[in-house]
């Protein structure tokens, strides 16, 4: 059976322009793969805590000296890294704030970067351990970045996912979204035709 893996970080939920793109690209993938089944990680609703010393050192921790906290901390981790393993196919919600990606997003990746489980240190330098797999970003951009030295999530968000060993990485763009309302209804409907096509 194929999994989609679905991960939405818009502040405004299900209104974000950024999901809206995510559940459309839902709905013509669950259209065209009847038998598929889509996992939803929901980074708004269900924020994961920041790293902080003491989940760092729970994640550092060899299995054989951790405390049943430092095991609760990993296994969270571990889920997460598990998850992200099983899905065949996986869409991400990106949303622009303050020119970078939304800090729920940058939580979630320092808890799946973790030496020796998601990848790992060689002397060819770091080696994913993941797996490739499909990865559709769909970014919704109040101005207009894409191409420019200021679009700093799409270097970042293609650099962290190669570590993991992740390669085949397809952006789309809805910018321009808080110049004018015809400008936005353009670059979403743009967008969304190109969701169209990709989750057919
Ligand atoms: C807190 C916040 C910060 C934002 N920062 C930027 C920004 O730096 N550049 C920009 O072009 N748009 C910015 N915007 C506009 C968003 O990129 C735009 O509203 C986009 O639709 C956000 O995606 P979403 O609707 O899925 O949440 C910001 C919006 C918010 C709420």
């Amino acid at each position: 059976m194929t999994t989609l893996l679905q991960i939405n970080t818009s502040l405004f939920g299900e209104n974000g322009n950024s999901s809206q793109l995510t559940r459309r690209f839902i709905d013509v993938w669950q259209a065209a793969h009847p038998e598929g089944r889509v996992v939803v990680r929901d980074l708004t609703r269900d924020p994961l805590p920041h790293l902080d010393a003491e989940r760092i050192q729970a994640l550092f921790s060899t299995p054989e000296d951790r405390t049943p906290q430092q095991q609760a901390i990993v296994d969270v981790s571990d889920a997460l890294i598990a998850e992200l393993k099983a899905a065949d196919v996986v869409v991400i919600g990106l949303p622009l704030y303050n020119f970078g990606i939304p800090s729920t997003l940058k939580t979630y990746f320092d808890h799946i970067a973790r030496a020796g489980v998601s990848f790992s240190y060689t002397a060819q330098g770091p080696q994913g351990l993941i797996g490739d797999r499909k990865v559709y970003v769909l970014a919704a951009r109040g101005g207009f970045y894409q191409g420019t030295p200021a679009d700093t999530q799409t270097p970042y968000v293609t650099h962290f996912l190669n570590l993991l060993g992740i390669e085949d990485i397809e952006f789309v763009y809805a910018e321009g979204l808080n110049v004018s309302s015809e400008a936005k209804a353009r670059a979403m409907q743009n967008a969304g035709a190109t969701v169209d096509r990709l989750a057919a």
